[in-house]
């Protein structure tokens, strides 16, 4: 039977009052009724920078580099033109400066301050967020302060973190973005914030941040892995979503002004339960394994990668994400300005 041929006046057709698709039959009205868009302001860009005068491909993450101070700046503006307000920053540190209390996470005249400088002076309107944590400055490869016994110490974390915070706030950092886990972090580095007169810096915690198998690219990115251990004892248990709801309450009576879930698409039960629970802006981390899984699929062949992009990024939207950290920002802006 041919196209011509089909029988429509011959099937009565069905009485519905109600028909859905006529809120979906062409793109302008399509466009009209959609619930959820996003937009280069929506994202933040994460960038990964190291103490050299060259930018350096990232094997564990194609697509990315590690930049130097030069190249980050040129990389920001880039992004900037294209709409993207934010970016946050990781350092790969050298390993002669790792040791077991990362004291360098708090030198002044460190990789970090220098770049939170430099994007001050020549890209000021940008918003730069750093991650407060010891990971990448740590001999032993934990976000904390690992004891003989193999414990990370909570309370001594803090105090190095603190210290973090303020050498950043020094450096002229609009937010900063504890993604340790300790218990306690948050209200402890506002206090030390607000003493040394630093009330206008941000504080955008990582309250659900799981102990996630998702993170293996970005530890190659830094070669931060843990020495030993895993990360169990501090980041949540992959089973747990009631939990979540206790970091988000404490978070929000220590005085973040953002609260995230990380990671983000195999984590969107979260990001929704943050929206419903809580009045603070919600942010997802779309990190690096799940960048690595569109990345690898695109390379070869079997899914198309603009449109992954810009799909997996709704998604994590319409879950009920303000904000979204995301290593496809740029791109993404890109395909959305087209
Ligand atoms: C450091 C940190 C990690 C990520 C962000 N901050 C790694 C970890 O906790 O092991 C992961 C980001 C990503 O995978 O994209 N504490």
């Amino acid at each position: 039977m041919g196209k011509n041929d089909i029988p429509t006046k011959d099937i009565p057709g069905l009485e519905l009052n109600t028909r859905l698709r006529r809120n979906r039959k062409s793109a302008s009205i399509r466009d009209l009724v959609r619930e959820t868009s996003i937009s280069a302001n929506d994202l933040i860009y994460p960038l990964f920078i190291h103490n050299k005068d060259f930018d350096e491909d990232i094997e564990s993450m194609p697509g990315c580099k590690r930049w130097s101070i030069g190249g980050l700046s040129g990389e920001v503006k880039r992004a900037h033109k294209l709409g993207i307000g934010a970016v946050l920053l990781f350092p790969a540190i050298e390993d002669k400066l790792k040791s077991s209390f990362a004291d360098e996470c708090y030198n002044q005249n460190g990789l970090i301050p220098k770049a939170i400088q430099k994007l001050k002076k020549e890209v000021p309107e940008v918003t730069v967020i750093t991650d407060i944590a010891l990971d990448p400055y740590s001999s032993d490869g934990h976000d904390g302060v690992v004891s003989p016994n193999g414990e990370i110490l909570n309370d001594i974390t803090v105090d190095v973190l603190c210290k973090q915070a303020i050498c950043h706030a020094k450096a002229g950092v609009d937010i900063v973005s504890p993604s340790d886990m300790m218990d306690g972090r948050v209200g402890a580095i506002r206090e030390v914030l607000d003493e040394e007169g630093y009330t206008d810096v941000s504080i955008m915690s990582y309250t659900a941040k799981y102990a996630s198998s998702f993170y293996g690219p970005f530890r190659g990115a830094l070669d931060s892995a843990p020495k030993s251990g895993d990360k169990m004892t501090y980041q949540m248990d992959p089973g747990n979503s009631r939990e979540a709801l206790r970091e988000l309450i404490q978070d929000e009576d220590e005085g973040a002004d953002i609260v995230m879930v990380k990671p983000a698409g195999y984590y969107l039960d979260l990001v929704y339960l943050f929206k419903e629970n809580s009045d603070l802006p919600v942010a997802a981390y779309q990190v690096s394994g799940e960048y690595l899984m569109i990345k690898a699929a695109a390379e070869s062949g079997w899914l198309d990668e603009d449109k992954i992009i810009l799909e997996s990024l709704l998604s994590i939207k319409r879950a009920g994400a303000d904000i979204i950290i995301t290593y496809f920002a740029a791109k993404a802006a890109e395909l959305l300005n087209n």
